[in-house]
């Protein structure tokens, strides 16, 4: 039987609609516009394409967004002093830089240098660290989308198998994390992992964030699995994901396309992680 697709755009606009209901409610009550600050260093086209999103996002959703723009040679003190006063803006509630960054700055430091109460990346230690000890904390958008579009599909992650294809401090390690803390239990293989389609070929849940277009075959997919696929792979100027998504589909139970799938989702979480800040920190 054909997968059923997870309709990543459709469930994030019925979430967006949701969340500018609670922007509205908010403001309402006297309570800040949420407002998201992008630092964009250089001219990436990719990373401009990805801000031109987020900004339209967070005006349809009735929320502030502001870009710094700095140039691609800056100094990383320049940007230090950037994040430094939008810790101590009461006004901006969520702080974004945009990666990757230009070689001349560190994007550890970078990100060590944001507050953790703005940090809507959920890429600070102090956020990964409350991830990984099921403390409650801002969670990165792209695994805390995933979570949301499995369950979407109405299946339970408890008790299932996962694997997980990648291990990013972005993606890989923290979506395992997370469906560990949905009582899944979880395998996480790589680029050095032996006998990568045996284990993929067991799991539930196959979540593939390696970057190689069309990577995953039926070869690595169990009957009836959930596929989730975060690859966005530029290739003659169309957008491939990470599995073989024609191929796929006649095997697993519910699949995610590309694009349409995990892509809208980032955003939302996003949005809802800005409105999460900005309530908390009123
Ligand atoms: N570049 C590509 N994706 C992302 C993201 O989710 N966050 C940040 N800060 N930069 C990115």
């Amino acid at each position: 039987m054909e997968a059923k697709i997870i309709d990543g755009k459709a469930i994030s606009n019925r979430i967006r609609e949701s969340i500018k209901q609670k922007v509205e409610e908010l403001k309402n009550k006297g309570g800040p516009t949420p407002e998201l600050d992008v630092i964009l260093v250089g001219d990436d086209p990719a990373s401009e394409v990805y801000v031109r999103h987020k900004e339209r996002a967070f005006r349809q959703a009735g929320m502030n967004s502001n870009v710094i723009r700095m140039d691609a040679d800056t100094h990383q003190d320049a940007v230090l002093e950037q994040i430094e006063r939008l810790n101590n803006d009461k006004n901006v509630h969520g702080i974004l830089v945009q990666l990757p960054l230009p070689p001349q700055i560190d994007p550890r430091l970078i990100i060590n240098a944001i507050d953790p109460k703005k940090d809507v990346d959920g890429f600070h230690p102090v956020n990964a660290g409350r991830l990984m000890t099921g403390q409650d904390c801002l969670e990165p958008c792209t695994p805390k989308g995933i979570i949301r579009l499995i369950q979407e599909t109405g299946e339970q992650i408890y008790g299932k198998y996962a694997v997980v294809i990648g291990r990013s401090n972005i993606v890989g390690k923290p979506i395992s994390l997370m469906l560990l803390q949905n009582d899944a239990t979880v395998t996480i293989c790589h680029s050095k992992t032996s006998g990568l389609e045996d284990i993929c070929r067991r799991a539930d849940i196959l979540v593939v964030a390696i970057g190689k277009p069309n990577f995953v075959d039926n070869r690595f997919v169990k009957d009836g699995a959930i596929v989730i696929d975060v690859g966005i792979n530029r290739v003659n100027n169309k957008l491939i994901g990470d599995v073989n998504f024609q191929e796929v589909k006649q095997k697993a139970g519910w699949i995610t396309p590309v694009p349409g799938g995990v892509g809208p989702m980032t955003i939302t979480m996003l949005l809802e992680n800005t409105l999460q800040a900005a309530m908390r920190n009123e």
